[in-house]
């Protein structure tokens, strides 16, 4: 929980990928604290559906289009938040995918291109596009999605996917090393296997395999996964910077 209580009460979040998933349990939760909730998705209606259930738990939410992979898409969006708040305390990268299954040798140029450009460019725009104004404030945290796949390597599942959040791990610990004297946070999550439509892609056997392998013979769930979000937001503990923090528990693959 935030030192300062009401911490979150007004403070804008921009969240990518809202519409599903961590992101909508994010805007959920940020909701639950009075935030203001700019939800944004590849996917318009998701996102506009989420706003209206952020406005209705008693938090402000606006639903806006944005493709992460698209620097205009990304800098209409946060145009969009901007005006609507006025400014943006936080920045959750979570759109993100695997896109599809595959051994090492499956994959084609196609799915690597693809899988770097939603999970590596799309968090590299957003940062580059709210970092400036997050400055100008001289306050800010970006939290992004990495994975526990970055220590496993996503060995005959998806390394193309593994070796891109392994990328959106080193892009978090230059940025949050570089920004961290101007006030501007940056850290990445990194969970096993969660319970969202992600796992869409997964056969059966590949998460019964995920979940006996983990010492708590489960998947973590989407709210888990945003309540370290609120956490690492808040003033509670604000030496968490560049780094990573794995949600797993107790799995190692
Ligand atoms: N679920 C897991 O097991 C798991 C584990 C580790 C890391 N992650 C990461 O967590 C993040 C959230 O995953 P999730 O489980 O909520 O997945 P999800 O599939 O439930 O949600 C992903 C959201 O991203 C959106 N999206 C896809 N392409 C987009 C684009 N180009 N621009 C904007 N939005 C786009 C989708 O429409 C969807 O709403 C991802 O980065 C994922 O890689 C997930």
């Amino acid at each position: 929980m935030p030192k300062t209580p009401n911490y979150f009460k007004n403070k804008t979040i921009f969240i990518t990928g809202a519409a599903s998933g961590i992101g909508k349990s994010t805007a959920m939760i940020f909701a639950r604290e009075g935030s203001n909730v700019v939800a944004t998705d590849i996917d318009e209606k998701g996102a506009s559906v989420i706003a209206d259930q952020v406005v209705q738990a008693g938090g402000n939410g606006v639903g806006v289009h944005c493709d992460v992979t698209d620097r205009n898409s990304v800098e209409k969006a946060v145009s969009l938040g901007l005006e609507r708040f006025g400014k943006i305390n936080f920045l959750f990268n979570s759109a993100g995918s695997a896109i599809k299954r595959a051994k090492f040798l499956e994959i084609d140029e196609d799915l690597w291109d693809q899988t770097y450009n939603l999970n590596v460019k799309g968090t590299f725009l957003c940062m580059q596009v709210v970092i400036p104004h997050m400055l100008s404030e001289g306050k800010g945290v970006i939290v992004n999605m990495a994975s526990n796949a970055t220590r496993t390597g996503g060995a005959a599942k998806s390394p193309h996917y593994a070796s891109a959040k392994g990328a959106v791990h080193t892009l978090t610990i230059g940025v949050g090393r570089e920004f961290a004297s101007r006030g501007v946070r940056c850290l990445s999550l990194s969970p096993s296997a969660v319970d969202t439509p992600f796992q869409d892609i997964s056969s059966k056997e590949m998460l019964d395999a995920s979940i006996e392998g983990n010492p708590m013979k489960r998947m973590g769930t989407p709210d888990e996964i945003a309540e370290m979000v609120l956490f690492t937001c808040s003033d509670a503990c604000e030496f968490i910077n560049a780094d990573t923090l794995y949600l797993t528990g107790g799995s190692k693959a």
